[in-house]
């Protein structure tokens, strides 16, 4: 069994962390081709706080990078990725489920996470689905994919009270 792990990027990491990501393919990125000096700045956004970034180690290696947005407000938002090449090996649904316990047990303020992705990322789809998400929203034409058409949004969320409580929450559609 892998040892599934989150660190923190420190300031020394970011230009390694910033090569490896332009270096990765995103398909489900709108900022796949950003260059590492931009993405750089924006890891360093998380000097004030609003934001959080930690590597994800397998057995003591990188493999990974998780982002939580919004800290300070009730929702949160989160972005997971997964190096290309041990994608589907389990690894983003035990940072998603690493990243929920942290971001719940550091702020206590948060009631919500959130993570919105494209509706054909069926990989996401289930990583949320298998760590307790709940559909919450679907917005049509809202993603513009990078070959110029545009694509349906998805949008799911956590709630700390079911996660404190072991239940799922369902969306009251029929009001
Ligand atoms: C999306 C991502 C984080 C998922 O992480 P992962 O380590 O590949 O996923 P896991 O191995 O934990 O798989 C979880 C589930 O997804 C399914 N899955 C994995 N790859 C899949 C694929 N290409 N198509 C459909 N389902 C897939 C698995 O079968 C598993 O489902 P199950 O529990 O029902 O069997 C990862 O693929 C990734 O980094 N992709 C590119 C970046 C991205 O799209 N991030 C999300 C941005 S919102």
């Amino acid at each position: 069994m892998a040892d599934v792990r989150l660190t923190p990027v420190t300031p020394g990491d970011r230009p390694d962390v910033a090569a490896w990501l332009v270096r990765e393919s995103w398909p489900f990125h709108a900022d796949g081709a950003a260059d590492a000096a931009a993405v750089e700045r924006r890891l360093a956004a998380d000097d004030d706080g609003g934001s959080a970034s930690y590597r994800v180690l397998r057995d003591g290696g990188p493999v990974g990078l998780v982002r939580v947005l919004d800290l300070g407000d009730p929702t949160v938002e989160i972005d997971v990725r997964i190096a290309g090449a041990v994608r589907g090996q389990g690894l983003g649904t035990a940072a998603v489920r690493l990243l929920v316990d942290l971001v719940l047990a550091g702020h206590p303020d948060v009631l919500r996470i959130e993570a919105a992705t494209r509706q054909d990322n069926a990989a996401m789809r289930a990583v949320l689905r298998r760590c307790g998400f709940v559909k919450e929203a679907h917005h049509r034409d809202a993603w513009p994919a990078p070959d110029g058409t545009l694509r349906d949004t998805v949008i799911y969320a956590l709630l700390r009270r079911d996660h404190e409580s072991g239940t799922t929450t369902p969306v009251v559609w029929d009001d």
